[in-house]
């Protein structure tokens, strides 16, 4: 899978996807990183990449030439996405994640600023996908919560001992708890089922905890369980 960030911020695109189960995955080759710099596209000599808004209103938009430029500037592999992170865009869910972890490639485009020129829209015609219902300052950090969700999709980037951690969404509960030693920490101790060595009552503890804490925490999920 190849990760192609358009954004001013190439630098926290690139250094996140350094770390952990997302660049261990790089160093394997499995998945590859590009970034783009709008800013490299600027209409003059000083960089300049965002205006006042026509209409006027308050901060700054993105002006459309260096972003759509920035993206034509970038090979598309035939298997792509081209992503634009937005918060009005649709939800990202687990769903998603796998659909896209099947791609050759996903390119987001970052804003930053109060907006993006809405032609880079009209001229580009990307998805639109959001994650979640809060604002944040720029597209970056959900550009790569979407990289991570799909990057641990893809064969091989997660090790055996790792492979069930996105059960959580796809299996429509919640995941049960975890204990490692001490077996009593602070005078909480393991739950005893966990130490007898039963695997039968081992799987129907954590089938049951998983099912009360999704019931407790989210409802809405036990009525559209995924595929
Ligand atoms: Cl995709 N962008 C921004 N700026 N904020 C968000 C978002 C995206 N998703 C949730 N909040």
């Amino acid at each position: 899978m190849k990760y192609s960030f358009v954004s001013l911020f190439p630098e926290l695109c690139r250094t996140t996807m350094e770390v952990g189960v997302i660049g261990r995955g790089v160093q394997k080759g499995l998945l590859e990183v590009e970034t783009v710099n709008p800013r490299d596209f600027a209409v003059d000599r000083h960089g300049s990449v965002d205006d006042t808004p026509y209409g006027g209103g308050p901060g700054m938009v993105m002006r459309p030439e260096p972003v759509v430029e920035a993206v034509e500037s970038l090979n598309r592999l035939e298997r792509h996405a081209l992503i634009f992170m937005t918060p009005t865009g649709r939800p990202f869910d687990q769903k998603m994640a796998r659909e896209f972890s099947e791609l050759d490639q996903l390119i987001f485009i970052c804003g930053r600023y109060e907006g993006i020129d809405h032609r880079v829209k009209t001229c580009l015609d990307p998805m639109e996908v959001s994650i979640g219902d809060y604002v944040l300052s720029g597209g970056e950090l959900p550009a790569l919560s979407i990289a991570d969700a799909t990057g641990r999709l893809v064969p091989g980037v997660l090790g055996d001992d790792e492979s069930s951690l996105e059960e959580s969404f796809s299996i429509g509960g919640l995941e049960y708890p975890h204990y490692t030693r001490p077996r009593d920490f602070r005078g909480h101790e393991v739950p005893e089922v966990l130490l007898s060595g039963n695997h039968g009552a081992i799987d129907d503890w954590r089938q049951q905890e998983s099912q009360r804490i999704t019931r407790e925490r989210r409802p809405d999920l036990l009525d559209r369980a995924v595929s």
